[in-house]
């Protein structure tokens, strides 16, 4: 398992091999032992195989080819809508409609989400996160047909690899570690934390292609801009509330 952990990388690029319905079901159950605030498993998981219902569900992933090559497209969702019925047929009030709630079941959702994609990894298969899954989210909503106190928080697809691309860089465990408090860091504890990822051939090629001077601009002129991220928050912010979660 240790091996596994080590070893995993994400796999974009899918084999012809389907996946059994027998395996894909033990691997959910085995997602489904994931631990999950008060044992509520306040979360869904919409499976996409057929043809069709990926290339609608593509453009909400900016058609990212993952999408419609992957043989299974797993939406993982926050879901208080069973929880919320459940409470109401049994004569118990529930108080689920706030901005705390919908974080549990965000929570809930990521970490089925991950024990999922451990369990698919460990038999050999490959994942790919997509986290167009919230910057889409009211398209996936009306796509996959989720009700009130449902809403999409992330999505896999999921394969047999084609070929297995090289491991992606690391900060060091100093980067991210601090003992006992948190201890801030200075300009050079920043030069030095990230020395590797800078070194890294392919994000020196990143910086090339793309005329820019440093990598950190590839993220915030490129990748994750500030434009970008003020609207889908307003999407995703509007979507939560549409939703039934009121803040
Ligand atoms: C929340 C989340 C969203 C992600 N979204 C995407 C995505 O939309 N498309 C994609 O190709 N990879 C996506 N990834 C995969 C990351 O790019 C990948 O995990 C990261 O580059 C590290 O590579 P590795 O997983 O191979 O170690 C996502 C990963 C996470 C955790």
């Amino acid at each position: 398992m240790l091996d596994t952990l080590k070893n995993r990388r994400t796999i974009r690029k899918y084999s012809n091999r389907d996946i059994s319905d027998e395996l894909l079901n033990e691997l959910l159950e085995i997602s489904f032992r994931a631990p999950t605030t008060g044992n509520m498993q306040v979360y869904s998981v919409v499976i996409t195989r057929d043809t069709d219902n990926k290339k609608k569900l593509a453009p909400a992933h900016f058609n990212q080819p993952t999408v419609t090559q992957a043989p299974v497209v797993l939406t993982f969702c926050a879901d208080f809508n069973r929880f919320i019925k459940w409470c109401r047929y049994r004569n118990a009030n529930p108080g689920y409609e706030n901005f705390q709630s919908f974080v549990t079941a965000a929570l809930d959702a990521v970490i089925v989400t991950q024990q999922f994609n451990t369990a698919a990894e460990a038999v050999g298969l490959g994942c790919c996160y997509l986290g167009t899954t919230t910057y889409n989210a009211p398209q996936i909503v009306e796509i996959l047909n989720l009700p009130r106190y449902v809403i999409p928080i992330t999505t896999l697809t999921v394969g047999y690899p084609e070929d297995i691309p090289e491991q992606t860089e690391r900060l060091p465990l100093e980067a991210i570690v601090h003992y006992e408090t948190y201890s801030d860091y200075s300009k050079d504890d920043i030069d030095r934390l990230y020395l590797e990822k800078e070194s890294d051939p392919a994000n020196k090629q990143y910086i090339i292609e793309n005329q820019k001077e440093t990598l950190a601009q590839i993220f915030t002129d490129i990748r994750y801009t500030k434009e970008n991220n003020e609207i889908y928050s307003k999407v995703l912010l509007d979507l939560i509330k549409k939703q039934g979660f009121e803040f």
